[in-house]
C-alpha cells in the first residue's frame, strides 16, 4: 500500500496509530539533532521525523532533498503543545518515522514550491509541472474543476444532454482568424479548427436534440490578453422552442448554481439587465464593472457658450462627457500628462481636466469656464461631484469620449483602489445592435455577433433604410467587467437570413460555399431556437479570484501563442510536409 493517509488527514485522534504517507519533500530541517521532514501532497503538508537511534534511517533521511517522492511508515503522535502549528491542517500532530523508501529524486526545483515566489511568469510556464505543485495553483485548477462539475449537475438535472461536436471541421465564422489542419488525404485541403460549435450546436437543434449543452475547446488566432487565450473552453448551450426571457432565465440559475457551489456565493436573482447604450453612455464600455463607483456623465447639454473653445467647437458635431474621479490632490501634472497621453493613443484629440476643490474648480481647463457653466456643471453632477474631486474631459465622437473615459474609468479605479473586490457584480447586457460599421465590407457593415443573430421583431423593418440601428436579439452576461457569456436568439427562416447575408454583400454562391451546409439542414423542418456560450475559463478565473485565464488554465499559452513547456510551434520534419503536399515559404523580413 503506497499510503494509508493523504498529508492532509492526521488530526490528534490519530495518536498512536501506524500509517504509511506519500508526497514530496517539501523541506527538512535538523532541529537540535531531530531530523524535521515535512511532506506535501495536493492535501495538505505532514510533518514527519527522524530519530538519530536508528541510524541507517537518519543518514538515509538526512540525504533528502527538496522534491524528492517518498513513502515514510511512522506512527503519529502528538506534538508538545508549544510545537503546535494552527496554521497547518495536521499541526497538532507529527509521525515519527519508521522506514523511509524513496521512490525518486528531484533536481533542485527552479523556483520553490510555495505561494509567493519572485519567478517569472516565463519561467513558470517553461517548469509549468513546478509551478502546479503549489497550493495557490493547486487551488485555481480545483476552482475550475468544480466549476465544470456544477455546470454539468446544473444542465443535467434541467434535462439538457451533452453531445460533443468535431474538433476537426469546416471553418465556422465567429469573426477571428482560424487554425487550420491541413489533411493528409485530401491534398491541398484543410479542416479548421472551430472557433466555437455554433453552426453545429444549431444543426443539433434541427436533429432534435431540444436541450444540448457541451465544454468545448475554442480555436481562434486573435491578439491575445490576459483574458484571451487561443484555446479556450465555453459552456455552450442551445435551446429548441425557447425565448430570450427562458434562455436568460436559464442561465442566471445556473450561474447561481456555478457560484454557490464553487465558492459559497448567493447571487440574488433575477440578475439586472442595462441596455448597451445605458452601459456605454454611463460606463463607456458593453462590459461595465458595476463595483467601480464612477460614472461617466454627459454634458453636451450644458456645454453650449460654456466658455472653453475646445469644447463649443467640438459640441457642433460631437458630444462633451467628463468622469468625476475621488482624490484629486493624487493627481499630479507628471500624472495627468501620462494620462493625457494615454487619451491620445485610445483615439482622443485631447484630455481636458480641472480639480474641484473646497468648493471652486481649479487648475486645468477651470480658467477658461464662465461662472454660469460652472454653476450647471455642479448642478449636473450633483452628488456625484465631491469635495476634493478630479475632472477628466472628452470632447469627440460619441464611440471615442465612450472609450477613453471607459477605459480611464478601468484602470484609474483599479490604480486608486477603487474597487470592492469582496463581491461580486453579474448583469445582463441587452439590446446590441445587431451590425457594426466595417469599412472593408462591400455594404459598410459587418455582424456584431455572428450572421445567424436574430435582430429584434420590432427592427426587421428597419433592415434594409437603417441597419446600423437595428437592435439584435442578443445578450451578454458580464460580471466584474468581463464578458462572461454571450448568445442570442437565431434566425430560423430562410427569407430573413437570405436578406441578412444579401446585407452583409455576400451573395448566393460565398452564402452556398460558406454556410450551405447549415441552410440546407434548414429546409428540412428547423425549430425555433437560441442559446448561450460562457467563456469558462474567465468564469473559473473570476471565480478563483485571479486576473488572468492563465492561472486556471493548466497548460497555457503565452500571449504569443506559443507553450513553453514543450516549445510549440515547433517546426515539422520534411516528410511530414511532403505527406501533406506543403511548403514552407520562409517569408522575407520586411524592410
Ligand atoms: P462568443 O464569441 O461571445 O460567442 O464567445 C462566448 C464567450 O467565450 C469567451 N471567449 C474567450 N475566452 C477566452 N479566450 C478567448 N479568446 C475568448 N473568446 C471568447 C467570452 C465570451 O463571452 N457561438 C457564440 C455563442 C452563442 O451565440 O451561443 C460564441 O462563441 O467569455
Ligand atoms: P489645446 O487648445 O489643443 O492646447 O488644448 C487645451 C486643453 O484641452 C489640453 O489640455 C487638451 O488636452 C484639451 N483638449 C483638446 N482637445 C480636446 C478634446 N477634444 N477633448 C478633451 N480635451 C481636449
Amino acid at each position: 500500500m503506497f499510503r494509508t493517509h493523504t498529508c492532509g488527514d492526521l488530526r490528534k485522534n490519530n495518536t498512536g496509530s501506524q500509517v504509511t504517507l506519500a508526497g514530496w519533500v517539501q523541506h527538512k530541517r535538523n532541529f537540535g539533532g531531530v531530523l524535521f521532514v515535512v511532506l506535501r501532497d495536493r492535501y495538505g503538508e505532514t510533518q514527519t521525523n527522524f530519530r538519530p537511534e536508528n541510524k541507517e534511517l537518519f543518514e538515509k533521511a538526512e540525504s533528502l532533498k527538496s522534491q524528492d517522492v517518498v513513502n515514510i511508515i511512522g506512527t503519529v503522535v502528538l506534538r508538545p503543545s508549544d510545537a503546535r502549528n494552527s496554521k497547518m491542517l495536521t499541526g497538532d500532530i507529527e509521525v515519527v518515522a519508521e522506514s523511509l523508501k524513496i521512490f525518486s529524486r528531484s533536481k533542485t526545483p527552479i523556483f520553490s514550491i510555495e505561494d509567493e515566489i519572485n519567478a517569472t511568469e516565463e519561467t513558470r510556464l517553461r517548469y509549468r509541472y513546478l509551478d502546479l505543485r503549489r497550493p495557490i495553483m493547486q487551488k485555481n485548477i480545483i476552482i475550475r474543476h468544480k466549476t465544470a462539475s456544477a455546470a454539468r449537475e446544473f444542465l443535467n438535472s434541467e434535462d439538457f444532454i451533452e453531445i460533443e461536436t468535431p474538433y476537426m471541421t469546416k471553418s465556422t465564422p465567429e469573426g477571428a482568424r482560424d487554425y487550420l489542419v491541413p489533411s493528409r488525404t485530401f491534398s491541398g485541403r484543410f479542416y479548421a479548427l472551430p472557433q466555437s460549435p455554433q453552426i453545429y450546436k444549431q444543426i443539433l437543434m434541427v436533429a432534435g436534440f431540444d436541450k444540448y449543452y457541451s465544454l468545448p475547446r475554442c480555436f481562434r488566432d486573435e491578439d491575445l490578453r490576459a483574458d484571451r487565450q487561443p484555446e479556450f473552453t465555453q459552456i455552450d448551450i442551445e435551446m429548441s422552442f425557447t425565448t430570450t426571457k427562458d434562455i436568460m432565465d436559464l442561465a442566471e440559475r445556473l450561474m447561481a448554481h456555478i457560484l454557490h457551489k464553487t465558492i459559497g456565493f448567493v447571487l440574488p436573482l433575477p440578475l439586472r439587465c442595462m441596455t448597451y447604450d445605458e452601459a456605454i453612455l454611463r460606463y463607456g464600455s458593453d462590459k461595465p464593472d458595476l463595483m467601480i463607483p464612477i460614472e461617466i456623465h454627459d454634458i453636451t447639454d450644458i456645454v453650449p457658450n460654456c466658455g472653453f473653445g475646445v469644447f463649443e467647437k467640438a459640441v457642433l458635431n460631437g458630444v462633451i462627457r467628463t468622469l468625476p474621479i475621488p482624490r484629486a490632490s493624487q493627481f499630479t501634472r507628471k500624472k495627468i500628462d501620462r494620462l493625457a497621453e494615454l487619451a491620445k493613443e485610445w483615439g482622443a484629440k485631447g484630455l481636458a481636466y480641472t480639480k474641484f476643490i473646497n468648493g471652486k474648480f481649479e487648475s486645468g481647463i477651470a480658467k477658461f469656464l464662465t461662472s454660469e457653466f460652472k454653476a450647471k456643471l455642479i448642478k449636473h453632477l450633483n452628488e456625484n461631484l465631491d469635495e476634493d474631486c478630479m475632472l477628466f474631459f472628452v470632447a469627440d465622437r460619441s464611440e471615442v469620449a465612450a472609450k477613453v473615459l471607459g477605459g480611464l474609468r478601468v484602470m484609474l479605479a483599479s490604480e486608486l483602489g477603487l474597487i470592492d473586490k469582496s463581491t461580486h457584480n453579474v448583469l445582463w447586457v441587452i439590446n446590441f445592435p445587431l451590425f457594426e460599421p466595417n469599412e472593408e465590407n462591400p455594404k459598410g457593415i459587418t455582424p456584431s455577433h455572428h450572421p445567424f443573430t436574430s435582430p429584434v421583431k420590432e427592427h426587421i423593418a428597419l433592415l434594409e433604410s437603417d441597419p446600423l440601428s437595428v437592435r439584435a436579439d442578443a445578450y451578454d452576461l458580464v460580471m466584474d467587467g468581463y464578458e462572461i457569456a454571450g448568445g442570442s436568439i437565431r434566425i430560423h427562416e430562410p427569407e430573413l437570413q437570405n436578406r441578412i447575408f444579401r446585407l452583409l454583400g455576400m451573395d448566393t454562391q460565398q452564402v452556398q460555399k460558406k454556410f450551405g451546409f447549415l441552410l440546407e439542414a434548414f429546409e428540412y423542418g428547423v425549430p425555433p431556437h437560441g442559446g448561450i456560450a460562457f467563456g469558462f475559463d474567465r468564469l473559473a478565473m473570476l471565480l478563483a479570484g485571479q486576473d488572468s485565464i492563465r492561472e486556471v488554465i493548466a497548460f497555457p499559452k503565452t500571449t504569443a501563442a506559443q507553450s513553453l513547456m514543450d516549445g510549440s510551434p515547433t517546426k515539422v520534419d520534411i516528410e511530414q510536409l511532403e505527406e501533406l503536399s506543403l511548403k514552407i515559404i520562409e517569408k522575407k523580413d520586411k524592410e
